[in-house]
């Protein structure tokens, strides 16, 4: 089995070779080829797999290159993980944003919308270019805003690219947890979308045990969600929502504290990130070490604004462990690989599964995944309230679709307009001039 991992440079393939080591199961990943733009950071990351790879006998074979087609071809799964733009983008995202009065998170609001315009035409290329070289493989998407590029690369790559992310079963693991549940014997009720989904119930054995959670003050008090929403959100609205709804239902207080934050999360990123890299081109730097202490660092910081304008204290050890991304992707490549029937909260055509929303739609939901791929499974409606939100967000991601596609500005200053969390066309307006000034990747926003 042949993986090729798209920003193989990035910094977290580490985590993906490490649950790939893990394998030693028939059919298992056997060549992993990283394709990256920057060689530099290849190598870099290819001495932190080496390291890991050492006392490993049965390792998967290790190639880099930045021939992109070379990557692709005999590629039986390909995981498309790239960044436009960098985390120096992603950091001009938030700043234009936040000086506007807005929110720059690099998925919700108007950053996420920037973030999309500027990789949704790379995303649609590199799709084309898969159909074309790897018309069998299967496409596991990880670049943020992860529903809306999947969805661009669905339009190209049908339902062989599946969205993927960590969030929901992150949120799912809590709860179990939190009720004494044992997660994988737990079936999550989760809809939405990709960063704007809700848990509605939590069943083991037939039987809903989240009304027991929003019954319980120090339950609730227990984990990460519950104290960032306090109980009586929770409560009120019967379901756990996805952490990133703290940046819609405390919009303001998540504004000023980033606005008045030393630096933004994709600035300290950028900075955390060129350190490591410029430290593992010095010769005697231990890569596996290094990069650890790095990825240490990066996750107990992570939302942490969002924790401070909650009084949410720390993050817990529980949440610190990895098996996130990397061990989401592991379940899906393996059931597909293997016909190891399972059930995993992907992002996916939505076909019937939310009523909302067209068949197109991509949507994050629960699906049954076997060797024909991951098939949504229907869900309970969603309420007004998650109606709303849903709608109005995938209302804008069509039209992020279709400025990427037609160069429209009047599209992309429709997307930014029409989110619930831009409040005015005027900022609209002003956030594509702004965008484009910053980020040459958006020169193709020509027409008008
Ligand atoms: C969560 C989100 C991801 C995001 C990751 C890292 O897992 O679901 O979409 O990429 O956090 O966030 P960071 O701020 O560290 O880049
Ligand atoms: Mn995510």
């Amino acid at each position: 089995m042949k993986l090729t991992i798209l920003g193989g440079g990035g910094f977290r393939v580490p985590l993906v070779y490490g649950a790939l080591l893990g394998d030693h199961a028939e059919g298992r990943v056997s060549r992993v080829t990283l394709y990256d733009t920057d060689a530099d950071r290849l190598t870099a990351v290819a001495r932190v797999l080496g390291e890991q790879a050492e006392a490993v006998p049965d390792a998967p074979a290790v190639v880099a290159t930045t021939e992109l087609d070379e990557a692709l071809r005999g590629a039986d799964f390909v995981f498309s993980a790239i960044r436009v733009g960098g985390l120096a983008g992603r950091a001009a995202d938030e700043r234009v944003a936040l000086d506007l009065g807005v929110l720059g998170q690099e998925t919700v609001g108007a950053g996420g919308i920037a973030y999309g315009l500027r990789t949704v035409p790379v995303a649609v290329e590199l799709a084309r270019r898969i159909a074309r070289l790897a018309p069998h493989a299967w496409t596991i998407n990880f670049t943020n805003p992860a529903g809306l590029v999947t969805e661009a690369m669905s339009r190209h790559l049908g339902d062989r690219v599946i969205g993927i992310c960590d969030s929901p079963v992150g949120l799912g693991r809590r709860i179990a947890r939190v009720l004494g549940a044992d997660p994988e014997r737990a079936w999550i009720d989760y809809a939405g979308l990709n960063h704007l989904g809700w848990v509605r119930g939590l069943y083991v054995d037939g039987r809903d045990e989240l009304p027991r959670l929003l019954a319980d003050p120090a339950l609730l008090g227990s984990f990460e969600e519950g104290r960032l929403f306090g109980a009586e959100l929770l409560r009120s609205l019967g379901a756990i929502p996805n952490e990133y709804l703290h940046y819609y239902y405390f919009n303001r207080e998540a504004v000023t504290a980033y606005q008045e934050a030393e630096q933004t999360r994709g600035a300290f990123l950028r900075d955390q990130q060129e350190g490591f890299y410029a430290r593992m081109r010095e010769p005697g730097t231990p890569p596996l070490a290094t990069w650890d202490r790095t990825r240490a660092e990066r996750e107990a910081t992570y939302m942490a604004e969002n924790r401070d304008v909650a009084g949410a204290g720390e993050r817990e050890e529980s949440d610190l462990e990895s098996g996130g991304y990397e061990q989401v992707a592991l379940a899906l490549m393996r059931a597909i690989a293997r016909n190891e029937r399972t059930s995993l909260i992907l992002n996916v055509r939505n076909r019937t599964a939310l009523s909302a929303l067209d068949a197109e739609a991509v949507v994050e939901v629960p699906c049954l995944v076997d060797a024909n791929g991951a098939h949504p499974v229907a869900v309970s409606p969603l309420p007004y309230h998650a109606v709303g939100l849903v709608t109005a967000v995938k209302a804008v991601e069509r039209a992020v679709l279709e400025a990427a596609e037609s160069g429209s500005r009047a599209a992309a200053v429709q997307a930014f307009a029409l989110h619930p969390l831009v409040d005015s066309v005027t900022v609209a307006r002003r956030l594509v001039d702004g965008y484009t000034e910053v980020h040459p990747q958006l020169a193709y926003l020509d027409r008008p």
